[in-house]
């Protein structure tokens, strides 16, 4: 939520800027803006409301620097207005702040420390930039000890900061807490951001932070101190990803590109983590510590709880563990009672979703061991984490999740294939994971092949309906609710996923002429009852659209699916129904990839 980017040391610091903002902004698009200073007493300050283009439009050729500071904003404190777009600025214009989190005790500081100070915004960023100026001014500090003296006051707060003072133009201060922040070396040059796919253009070579350092970054250095104030050193890591990953190509947005990419992934996946016969090849102190538990407990948010619902089916079918699935907001508060020896397995596209990184605190203070499968190298939750697994999805911008939540289930199959394969569980045995991703991969390819015929479906019953219920029972159920939050998300249809069974418990109430309620049909043993179901809705009024497996097809069934494993078909069954979302979406005119109040990596609680 909110990106940052920085740089220092580059004459084109205005173009890496605006480009960085242009990556990011998948994690805001309310605001925008940056600040550069060029060094020899030039400096411009520029905001816009909404897209980073629109910032672009109003950055004019005269804007230059080699030093600043940019962000583009997903409100939390103080509606969206130029006044109250990063960066912020002390009264005085000596400071320029942008910051990714929220500030618990903004207001405590701003009667306690600053009720003689005139404001321009109803920002906590604010009030920050303002107490580091009465500090520096009142105890004569500079910039870097009246920032640390700052922070010391912000208390249980998420940020991610990076400063500018006029005094010293050519150089950044950064600090984090629970948000994420790396910072890349350039050639001559250095930058910072909220996730490496904005810098790519300029490095590919960049050092993690850790909560509650404070790192001073000039044109030929990055000095990094702990909280204690002792200098750290620290490696650098590669991330190993082609700038070129980041760009559209002739797609004309993500959300479609990324629904393709499908079943390249479940090809990448096999390749990373399938030995040449076939058996997965996991980490073996991950599968010891795994093979320990008497329970699983899989935790995440969205769409990620929502494959953790698959995980489930997976684990317990091929393991034999018992295993829970849980929302991580609702799990940081209202924590079950656990197993004697639980293992938590964390489901994170992103790696930074704050809600599931409050468990994983927990879980680290309790001393329970954990895997976090993610598609970020190195983001908090991986770090962490005592394992990770990677999902290779490469990298997801568009803001609605499809081949992350596809890359979790068939991960998490291997996991399970591999812990069932360990505890000689035969069904395990029997599972040959590397023909199902192999049938996976070319069901999703037969099913984004025939897009036009769910652009066809979306034109007749989609364009014009207020609502829509998916309907299933069991995995189906699960990708159900996946199914109506895509189409929610993207196409503003009050859309609900419902297991079948329930429906006549209430919300059959619901079901109009013309209401579209769409089956998933995919489980052999409950095939014939969520056919009922559907029955029940048309008989008053419903248009019925149904996703079949071949298998349970009839000739008149709408998307027929390819057959794979029961276990498997969430992987295929998904598809069309991200293809729904999509095209109600485009059809409708409205933006795909970046949906209105939303933003992609949620690091807020
Ligand atoms: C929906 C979506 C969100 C995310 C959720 C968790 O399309 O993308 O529901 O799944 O915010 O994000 P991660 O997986 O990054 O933890």
């Amino acid at each position: 939520m909110c990106g940052i980017v920085g740089v220092t040391g580059n004459d084109n610091a205005v173009k890496i800027l605006l480009d960085g903002l242009q990556k990011l902004e998948y994690r805001g698009y309310d605001s925008a803006g940056i600040y550069v200073n060029d060094q020899s007493g030039e400096d411009y300050l520029v905001k816009e409301k909404g897209r980073i283009s629109e910032l672009k439009r109003e950055v004019g050729p005269s804007v230059h620097g080699s030093t600043g500071i940019g962000h583009t904003r997903w409100a939390t404190h103080g509606v969206v207005s130029v006044d109250n777009a990063h960066p912020q600025v002390s009264q005085d214009g000596r400071f320029y702040l942008v910051h990714n989190g929220v500030i618990d005790n903004f207001q405590e500081i701003k009667s306690e420390y600053l009720s003689d100070v005139p404001f321009t915004s109803q920002t906590d960023t604010e009030v920050v930039v303002q107490l580091i100026d009465k500090i520096a001014t009142e105890e004569n500090l500079n910039a870097h000890d009246a920032f640390i003296k700052a922070l010391q006051l912000l208390h249980g707060s998420s940020y991610a900061f990076l400063l500018m003072d006029k005094q010293e133009p050519d150089t950044l201060f950064v600090a984090k807490n629970k948000s994420p922040l790396l910072v890349g070396v350039g050639d001559g040059f250095n930058v910072v951001c909220s996730d490496a796919l904005a810098m790519l253009r300029e490095t590919h070579d960049f050092l993690e932070l850790v909560d509650g350092e404070v790192v001073t970054i000039k044109p030929d250095g990055i000095k990094i101190e702990d909280a204690a104030g002792n200098v750290v050193q620290r490696d650098t890591f590669h991330v190993d990803m082609d700038a070129d990953e980041t760009d559209k190509g002739t797609y004309p947005f993500y959300m479609l590109k990324e629904i393709d990419e499908q079943p390249n992934v479940m090809r990448r996946l096999a390749q990373v983590y399938l030995s040449e016969t076939g058996a997965p090849v996991v980490n073996d102190a991950l599968l010891a510590s795994m093979k320990k538990a008497d329970r699983i407990y899989i935790v995440g948010a969205g769409t990620s709880y929502h494959a953790g619902l698959v995980g489930k089916r997976l684990f317990e079918n091929l393991t034999q563990t018992p295993t829970e699935v849980h929302i991580s907001s609702e799990f940081a508060y209202e924590q079950p009672i656990l197993s004697e020896k639980p293992f938590f397995i964390f489901l994170s596209q992103s790696g930074e979703t704050a809600d599931s990184r409050e468990v994983l605190v927990n879980v680290n203070a309790a001393g329970h061991e954990s895997l976090t499968i993610t598609n970020v190298q190195n983001s908090t939750l991986s770090r962490e984490a005592t394992y990770t697994m990677l999902l290779h999805a490469g990298p997801e911008i568009a803001v609605a999740s499809t081949k992350a939540y596809t890359a979790q289930i068939a991960l998490q199959a291997i996991l399970a294939k591999a812990l069932g394969e360990a505890d000689k569980q035969i069904v395990a045995q029997r599972f040959d994971i590397r023909q199902q991703l192999g049938l996976v991969a070319t069901g999703i390819q037969a099913i984004v092949d025939e897009k036009d015929k769910i652009e066809a479906l979306v034109k007749q019953s989609f364009l014009k309906t207020p609502n829509a219920f998916y309907i299933g029972r069991g995995l189906d159920w699960g990708v159900s609710l996946e199914a109506a939050l895509k189409l929610k998300e993207i196409s503003y249809v009050q859309a609900e996923g419902f297991a079948s069974g329930e429906l006549k418990h209430g919300t059959i109430a619901l079901i109009e002429e013309g209401t579209p309620v769409i089956g998933i049909i995919t489980q052999s043993k409950t095939a014939g009852l969520t056919r009922s179901n559907l029955q029940e809705t048309m008989a008053r009024g419903a248009k019925i659209i149904t996703i079949v497996s071949e298998n349970l097809a009839k000739d008149s069934d709408d998307i027929v699916l390819a057959d794979v494993d029961e276990l498997m078909t969430p992987l295929i069954s998904v598809v069309p129904t991200q293809l729904l979302a999509y095209y109600t979406s485009l059809l409708k005119g409205l933006d795909v990839d970046r949906p209105r109040n939303l933003a992609k990596s949620v690091t807020v609680e």
